[in-house]
């Protein structure tokens, strides 16, 4: 088995922030979960280099556009490891591999009859050197970054013939109902579809920063159709061998919801018409707001990733956002709730159940996990979690399976209270009872390590050492007892120390 899980490649116009650190968490607790499962997984993430905004920002910088693209692309590689990101490969748009397949694929479009030149008139700004969009334009028809007089021109352009998928991606919407999730975005895109397609530009002519048009040298492909083929290119180049044949078509690409139409309607038909398969699934997750608005740069409103990850660590956040946004839905971030979960799930629920668990284990057994059975009235909480957990990770419900793991962190706290070791240890006519418990507690966190592995990869790790639990796949997730003269039990720092 294999799985192949994408983000969105990030614009070099800008520096990294939350919203960007978001899908690649997303993604990497996608690719960890299907790690642990065995399956060979390829997990993406890049920039998207080309195009009139990079092209922008940089002479706006008074720098070339190469250079704008070197700096933050930089900026992004080194975002993925400081977020416990465990991507593959980290694909640029001005790979000289990428661009060779963009111009391939493109090429192959046209001789499949899907490019035709024709005209594409607007509003144009000599600053910009670029077409402005009619939402876009200020009051008096001014250019909004550079406030000069636009003129209404035309540019010959290649289009692409979109309108020709009508049929057939209706068809697809039909035949394969989980092809968008949620729901909702799946509806918003099959109602764009049905409102009648029409065909876009494929090629820029007043623009030098993109990918040259083999066939007409004197243009450049529209930076979407570019940036899309990031996703089938990077397969080629990333190894040692080519491993499109290994990975293709992706199973998940994640994305926000702003980018819904060139993913669920733009891609798709691409691919189609260069004969290529399409992927299996396409996941829309909503906005990070701050005070109800969306998160960005210009907005400076931003939840910077970097200080939180100085302060609380990596796995706080990737706790955070999934845990307090709905995957899927947009939903407000702040630092008090952030500090709130931090303090009540994370250093309460799972850290003192994790400290409280192995100290009782050192003081009442001499660390020795004793052989004893679980405890039969946590069957019903922890036999068949496994598998409710990748249920909701195929479907990419990463919040739902993060609450059903944490029902159980909640219930072996209960746990805890109701059978109060502490006073079973006082009673050495009750040592079999409090083998029991014993046993039961290190069965069941070592069940809630190895799943909330994709979630806090270094906490999890830290706590299974801990527990000297050996195996990390998913088959560490069974309920079963540790094995007789299992590994004897390790020391453990706090998890989520409070005082930061
Ligand atoms: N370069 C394109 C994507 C090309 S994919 C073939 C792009 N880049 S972006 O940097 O502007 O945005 C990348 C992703 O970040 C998008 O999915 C976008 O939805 C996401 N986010 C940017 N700000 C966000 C929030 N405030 N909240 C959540 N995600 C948002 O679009």
């Amino acid at each position: 088995m294999s799985f192949y899980v994408t983000t969105p490649i990030y614009y070099v116009n800008a520096a990294p922030h939350l919203g960007h650190a978001y899908t690649t968490i997303a993604a990497d607790v996608m690719a960890r979960h299907h790690r642990q499962r065995g399956e060979e997984v390829f997990f993406l993430t890049g920039t998207d280099e080309h195009g009139e905004p990079v092209a922008d920002a940089a002479h706006a910088l008074g720098v070339e556009p190469q250079e704008l693209a070197d700096r933050n692309a930089e900026r992004f590689r080194a975002l993925a490891p400081q977020l416990h990101a465990s991507n593959d490969f980290f694909i640029r748009t001005t790979d000289a591999q990428h661009e060779a397949t963009v111009q391939r694929v493109l090429e192959l479009v046209r001789e499949n009859g899907y490019v035709y030149m024709g005209t594409y008139e607007g509003w144009y700004c000599p600053r910009c050197a670029d077409f402005k969009a009619e939402a876009e334009i200020d009051a008096g028809n001014l250019c909004p970054i550079h406030h000069v007089q636009l003129t209404r021109e035309q540019e010959d352009n290649y289009f692409f013939k979109l309108s020709a998928f009508q049929q057939r991606l209706e068809a697809l919407y039909d035949e394969r109902e989980d092809f968008v999730a949620p729901r909702t975005r799946y509806n918003e895109a099959l109602s764009f579809i049905r409102s009648g397609l029409r065909d876009v530009p494929l090629t820029r002519h007043k623009l030098t920063w993109g990918v040259q048009v083999p066939w007409d040298p004197e243009h450049v492909f529209y930076v979407w159709f570019d940036a899309l083929l990031n996703y089938y290119s990077a397969l080629s180049y990333a190894g040692e061998s080519d491993r499109t044949q290994t990975f293709w078509p992706a199973d998940y690409h994640l994305i926000g919801k702003d980018i819904l139409r060139f993913h669920a309607v733009y891609w798709p038909a691409l691919l189609m018409a260069a004969e290529l398969e399409l992927p299996r699934h396409v996941f829309v997750h909503g906005f990070l707001l701050m005070d109800g608005e969306k998160m960005s740069k210009s907005l400076g409103n931003v939840l910077d990733p970097f200080a939180v990850i100085e302060r609380y660590g990596a796995d706080a956040l990737r706790f955070y956002l999934l845990r307090d946004v709905p995957f899927g839905q947009d939903g407000s971030v702040s630092t008090a709730s952030f500090e709130l979960r931090y303090e009540s799930e994370l250093a309460n629920e799972l850290g003192n159940l994790a400290s409280r668990t192995i100290a009782m284990v050192h003081r009442y057994r001499d660390g020795a996990v004793p052989a004893a059975e679980l405890d039969p009235q946590l069957d019903a909480d922890f036999a068949g979690l496994r598998e409710e957990v990748e249920w909701l990770i195929d479907r990419a419900e990463l919040t739902g399976a993060l609450e059903v793991i944490w029902q159980r962190v909640r219930r072996l706290n209960r746990y805890v209270e109701e059978s109060a070791p502490w006073q079973l240890a006082k009673d050495p006519g009750r040592a079999d009872e409090l083998d029991g418990v014993l046993c039961t507690l290190v069965g069941g966190l070592r069940v809630l390590g190895v799943l909330l592995t994709p979630y806090l990869p270094v906490s999890a790790e830290r706590l299974l050492a801990a527990l000297g639990a050996e195996g990390r796949s998913l088959d560490g997730a069974r309920w079963q007892a540790a094995p007789a003269g299992a590994q004897p039990i390790g020391q453990l720092e706090s998890l989520f120390p409070k005082s930061r």
